[in-house]
């Protein structure tokens, strides 16, 4: 069942290319400028009429969360707040008939974004779900929703339910852009035909598997990781430490790359790897500062850049180069290598690495 990996993870992993075009299949085409989702189809009007998007989620679903909130805004241009469903359903938050709630879940069953839906249900909102698991209690509790057809996920530290949601999250934004017209048609038709391309870019990613077992390698012992990365690349520095944190029980903070200096920077010494998420987008300048600043404090820098990128690698101890694309989309091939990097340093020290200590693949209690 594992098709011939050592592990659920490592197969999950590299079925991305496969899962994200499922999660694309018949619902884009980009040659006749096509994006159907049946579920937002049928809420399209009310998605376009509202006043903002709160996005509700835990975890890895959180994180893909906090990727389409850079998306919503950018392409759509409603405001998104994105919340923690354990946060939001105990605060009284200020909800009403025009707010329109995505919940995120990849089992669809946990049980604090359960309730978060159920209190904005209350409150009259809107509940669009996005999950994996056909037919559990959240698609069940929402109005509508799609869903990620990214197949059983069973590695308890979640990957490619992850892009499957991002997938679905980036075709609703651009869906949504276009038609409010905040997304010109030619720019439209040229995001759709690059997001085509993100499945053979996901599996060009995957062939640094050898390289970042070398690194993996040098790295297993460290006691702590930080990960930096800015715009859509700061939910990405998370994901990479949770997955980090979770499987190989090395301690990992995902930040900001700009919020180092307001505190980790004083963590930095020769015994610091840190994770640059530096690939050329319109960040790019200032995260190439931000690895000098850790370089001067002898940091261990491991830097995720684009194809071709001679600047950073004068730079950073070691480089992993992904293929290029829209700024909008590096998420989505940029989160790969930082899977690979958790997953090998945790076989690495012999841990457990499908159902870690202390950790369900589905959270049914608060
Ligand atoms: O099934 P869900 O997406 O609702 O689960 C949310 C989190 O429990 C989940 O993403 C968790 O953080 C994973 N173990 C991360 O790999």
């Amino acid at each position: 069942e594992k098709g011939g990996y050592e592990h659920f993870m490592l197969k999950e992993i590299n079925e991305q290319p496969r899962s994200i075009a499922d999660c694309m299949r018949g619902r884009l085409d980009a040659k006749n400028g096509r994006l159907v989702l049946g579920g937002f189809r049928d809420y399209m009007n009310k998605f376009q009429n509202a006043d903002r998007i709160i996005i509700t989620a835990c975890g890895t679903s959180w994180h893909a969360g906090l990727v389409a909130e850079y998306l919503f805004e950018e392409f759509a241009r409603i405001p998104v707040e994105v919340e923690y469903a354990s946060e939001f359903r105990y605060r009284n938050p200020v909800v009403n008939e025009r707010d329109f709630i995505i919940a995120i879940s990849q089992s669809g069953e946990t049980a604090d974004t359960l309730a978060a839906i159920e209190l904005a249900k209350s409150k009259g909102a809107t509940i669009f779900g996005v999950c994996n698991v056909v037919g559990s209690s959240i698609p069940r509790a929402t109005h509508a929703g799609s869903y990620t057809h990214a197949g059983p996920e069973i590695g308890v530290a979640s990957t490619k339910a992850f892009t499957a949601q991002i997938s679905v999250l980036t075709m609703m934004a651009l869906k949504l852009g276009y038609q409010r017209g905040t997304l010109p048609e030619n720019r439209y038709m040229q995001l759709l035909s690059e997001l085509e391309t993100i499945p053979s870019k996901v599996e060009k990613a995957l062939q640094l598997n050898d390289k970042i077992k070398e690194i993996a390698a040098e790295f297993k012992d460290a006691r702590n990781f930080l990960y930096l990365g800015r715009g859509y690349n700061f939910p990405v520095a998370l994901e990479g430490a949770l997955k980090l944190k979770e499987i190989s029980y090395i301690h990992a903070e995902g930040y900001p790359a700009a919020e180092m200096k307001h505190g980790p920077i004083a963590l930095i010494d020769e015994e610091m790897p840190v994770v640059f998420i530096a690939t050329k987008d319109s960040s790019y300048e200032k995260v190439v500062s931000n690895i000098q600043e850790v370089k001067a404090r002898k940091g261990k820098i491991i830097a995720v850049v684009t194809e071709g990128d001679t600047t950073v690698r004068h730079m950073a101890d070691h480089v992993i180069e992904i293929p290029e694309t829209e700024e909008a989309f590096v998420p989505l091939v940029a989160v790969v290598p930082l899977q690979q990097l958790s997953y090998h340093i945790a076989v690495m020290r012999g841990c457990n690495v499908d159902q870690p200590r202390n950790l369900a693949k589905s959270v049914t209690v608060e």
